[in-house]
């Protein structure tokens, strides 16, 4: 297993090229299934989900072929020869989950493991059942598959989600495009990643109103066509990049980013004392002064405060002049980057969904072990920032989630390298 090794200290200054979303291309690359003409992504990330979202579509019968270095994805589901999503593929990626909706829709029936849950959470797909069973869909779970049925197809109905769910929003969309009739969702998820979607699936020729607000109304039509499309930019790589010169000194562009997708992390990072300018070409941050002040933080569904920057922001305050609180309201176990980080030296309390950190001057390199994705992109931060170095074992996580963070982060003045594990 890969390990990164940082050498802290040093300013970092330069440009980075902010990459397309993982969460967009994962719920985009399904979209495929909806249709049996061919579905060009272009923008899309190099990372190992999308390879293991890529194993499964071929599973099923889809075609997808890489071009430009993986930067663009030709898919084509003309031929859909398998309706079984098996779990030895389901597990190792919980968004294999989207295939459900859009299968469903299509060929009107479907097998799919159930996920399960991760290192984050139980992470449950009741949302996403019960908005299919709400459009007539027959589900009977058995032997850790979801079976699913919509003979005669699936039919409008109305969605009432009693929490915010991204994927079982993306599910639902992507199945209402070909339900026969109205389909109206409400308190759907409004992240980019679903504006992108709904963007997406109206250039195949979906009806589809209202995305980015809490309602979403879908007229259902007979067919889908092929598209080509952009997959948006990546606003966890972008804000997880902010944090670099925000955690180091210096200035540092991420090219690519747009103030609209991070803005309530952007106000987080002005509280504490970082200055985010939008240019033409992206987002330019810097450190104001010498160290970052405490802020208190909550994460929410979007518009607020992103689940999948709570432990990047957690590595920055560890640094910060005062206490911070942070609340995560999201996940039920997304705290697990803080003992880590107290193996460097920061001080932080963990109660339930609440950890109070208090800010030390300098962290100290030590090996660490990432847990999660994002966990392990936010010891690398504090590494950056850390007196000595720091061992950021089991990166395979981080490999899901940032292409090439060694290079991105080695081209503007980091001393990081990848060793190769045994
Ligand atoms: C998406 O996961 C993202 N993944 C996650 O990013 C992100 O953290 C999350 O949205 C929240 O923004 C992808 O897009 C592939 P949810 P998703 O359904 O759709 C509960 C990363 O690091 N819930 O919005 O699974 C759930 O347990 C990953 O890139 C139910 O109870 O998240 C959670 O508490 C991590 N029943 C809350 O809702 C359901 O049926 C939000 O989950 C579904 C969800």
């Amino acid at each position: 297993m890969d390990s990164i090794l940082v050498r802290g200290g040093g300013e970092l200054n330069g440009e980075i090229p902010i990459a397309g979303a993982k969460n967009a291309c994962l719920t985009l690359m399904p979209a495929t299934l909806l249709s049996d003409e061919p579905l060009t992504l272009t923008n899309a990330p190099r990372l190992s989900d999308i390879r293991t979202m890529t194993t499964l579509l071929e599973s099923l019968g889809a075609e997808v072929s890489k071009l430009q270095d993986g930067q663009v994805i030709a898919l084509s589901s003309h031929n859909i020869h398998n309706h079984v999503a098996d779990y030895d593929i389901v597990r190792k990626m919980r968004a294999s989950i989207l295939v459900l909706g859009p299968m469903l829709a299509r060929e009107g029936h479907a097998v799919v493991s159930l996920p399960g849950g991760c290192a984050i959470g139980a992470r449950p797909v009741d949302l996403h059942l019960k908005a299919l069973e709400a459009m007539g869909a027959e589900l009977d779970l058995r032997d850790g598959y979801v079976h699913a049925k919509a003979p005669g197809g699936l039919k409008g109905g109305m969605v009432d989600f009693p929490l915010v769910s991204v994927g079982a929003t993306e599910n639902a969309l992507m199945a209402a495009t070909l339900a026969k009739g109205t389909t109206v969702i409400k308190n759907a998820a409004r992240e980019p990643e679903i504006v992108d979607l709904a963007r997406c699936l109206r250039k195949m020729g979906a009806q589809i109103e209202g995305e980015g607000t809490s309602t979403l109304t879908i007229q259902g039509v007979d067919k889908l066509h092929g598209a080509t499309h952009p997959v948006v930019t990546d606003r966890i790589e972008l804000g997880t990049y902010m944090l670099a010169p925000a955690i180091t000194g210096g200035e540092v562009e991420c090219l690519g980013g747009r103030m609209e997708l991070v803005a309530a992390f952007a106000e987080k990072l002005d509280q504490a004392g970082i200055d985010v300018t939008e240019t033409e070409r992206g987002l330019k941050v810097r450190r104001r002064n010498g160290r970052v002040t405490a802020v208190n933080v909550t994460t929410e569904p979007f518009p607020g405060f992103p689940t999948d920057l709570q432990a990047q922001m957690m590595a920055l305050l560890c640094t910060a002049q005062g206490s911070s609180v942070l609340e995560e309201k999201i996940f039920e176990n997304r705290f697990m980057h803080a003992p880590e980080l107290m193996r460097m030296g920061a001080r932080i309390d963990v109660h339930g969904g609440h950890a109070t950190v208090h800010g030390v001057e300098r962290l100290r390199g030590a090996p660490v072990m990432a847990t999660d994705l994002r966990a392990s992109v936010s010891l690398i931060l504090a590494g950056l920032a850390a007196e000595g170095e720091t061992l950021v074992n089991r990166v395979y996580h981080l490999d899901r989630g940032y292409e090439r963070v060694e290079e991105k982060l080695g081209a503007v003045g980091a001393r990081i390298e990848r060793v190769s594990g045994q």
